[in-house]
């Protein structure tokens, strides 16, 4: 596997964040890499990264509710967005 090397990351994968419906005691793996084309949500291509910095954030609620999770991966509140995403030049 040819590995990317480890500058400009995390990257951006949105400049806006994704409204999910979670569930109580599911587990939940959030990218922090940016680069998972399952946006908010990890699919394993932080392992491509020079030096595997990164790794996915496992979360778990207690309830059901909707969340706004982060896209730009710039958030001071991970998983969560902070707004931090209105600051950052657009993708
Ligand atoms: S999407 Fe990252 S802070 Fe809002």
């Amino acid at each position: 596997m040819d590995l990317l090397p480890n500058d400009n990351f995390p990257r951006i994968a949105a400049c806006t964040p994704e409204k999910i419906k979670v569930e109580p005691g599911k587990i939940y793996s959030w990218c922090t890499c940016g680069l998972s084309e399952k946006q908010p949500f990890c699919n394993g291509l932080h392992n491509k990264i020079e030096g595997a910095p990164y790794k996915s954030m496992k979360v778990q609620f207690d309830k059901e509710e909707e969340v706004w999770l982060c896209r730009c991966k710039h958030t001071k509140t991970p998983p969560f967005c902070d707004g931090t995403h209105k600051t950052l030049k657009s993708v």
